[in-house]
């Protein structure tokens, strides 16, 4: 078990190692059977932590929030638009100034080509831990709440269990990507074969699929890409199927809602369940566009664990928290 983690920063889901992963578990598991005792864990009493949006949220703010309050600490919400961001306050000022007010500085940042350069701006200036609650390449903390949601349905040992990273058609706006680069990061890591499927248009950053694909390599798990969701879906233990922008093919907004629209077919229903193992699960981080994205029968249906990955999340960044900012 490594569990030297404190002081440290989690930006992309490769920063923890495998084993620190299995700390963060293990940990997670434990908080959250303690808050089902009502046992008190107030391990960061005193502390607080700064969480910084540049987008909406409503699972990641709750959760954190939350979280920092059950393990004796405070959790502060700010919004980048009532700060003084606008006006000149630069990353370094970021780092340097909240570093010095709070325990840890936690931030959303999804602008394409921006965010993460941003969190790792702030990083560098920083003396506590920088927590990505979503940038437009990584989703660090949804992934361990997934990996915690699959240990809990399937077992420790996932070796040889299909798992569907798919493309969902969902034409509110241009998703990012960083669910599905996050997720192929890290479940090759814990012996899935994932499979990722989506339309030509739709491809992932190169250089995160180059470092799948040596995951799945090094953990001697399978990697496959496809263009075709039903194919995907056969056989599969988990489908974890939702939208994401064209941002790789165009960035600019109203090309990338066209390319969206040849794909309507794209939608995780009942017929494609299916296709699945007999007792596959759905997930999705949601918010999902339901009856675009999934139909009300999937989403709702007894496969479907998206409420238990939420509130996962709560728990996976407890451990995080509790193990980074003591
Ligand atoms: N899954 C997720 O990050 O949800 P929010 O955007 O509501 O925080």
């Amino acid at each position: 078990m490594q569990t030297d983690l404190r002081g440290r920063d989690l930006i992309g889901d490769l920063d923890f190692s495998r084993e620190e992963v299995e700390t963060v578990l293990d940990v997670a598991f434990d908080l959250k059977r303690k808050r089902a005792l009502g046992e008190p864990h107030a391990y960061l009493r005193d502390k607080v932590l700064a969480m910084l949006f540049f987008f909406s949220s409503t699972r990641t703010r709750g959760s954190f929030e939350a979280g920092m309050a059950q393990l004796g600490g405070h959790a502060a919400f700010i919004e980048s638009k009532t700060t003084q961001i606008a006006h000149g306050d630069t990353p370094k000022e970021i780092g340097e100034i909240f570093g010095r007010y709070f325990d840890g500085i936690a931030i959303r940042h999804v602008d394409w080509g921006v965010g993460n350069k941003y969190l790792n701006d702030v990083a560098r200036n920083s003396r506590v831990p920088i927590l990505n609650m979503q940038c437009e390449i990584y989703h660090p903390f949804q992934i361990l709440a997934d990996l915690m949601t699959i240990v809990e349905k399937k077992g420790r040992d996932l070796r040889r269990r299909k798992m569907v990273v798919s493309w969902a058609y969902a034409a509110s706006y241009q998703k990012p990507m960083s669910v599905p680069q996050s997720l192929v990061l890290q479940m090759p890591r814990f012996g899935m074969d994932v499979v990722l499927a989506h339309p030509p248009e739709f491809k992932l950053m190169p250089d995160i699929m180059e470092q799948a694909r040596e995951q799945a390599r090094r953990y001697g798990t399978g990697f496959e890409v496809v263009d075709d969701m039903d194919k995907a879906i056969q056989g599969a233990d988990i489908v974890y199927a939702k939208s994401w922008g064209a941002m790789l093919t165009t960035t600019d907004q109203e090309q990338g809602a066209k390319i969206i629209q040849k794909y309507s077919s794209w939608i995780t229903d009942e017929r494609k369940m299916k296709l699945a193992k007999p007792d596959a699960i759905y997930m999705h981080p949601l918010p999902a566009d339901r009856n675009v994205e999934v139909t009300d029968g999937v989403i709702d249906s007894a496969q479907s664990v998206v409420y238990d990955e939420a509130e996962n999340r709560m728990h996976a960044q407890k451990a995080v928290m509790a193990l980074t900012m003591k």
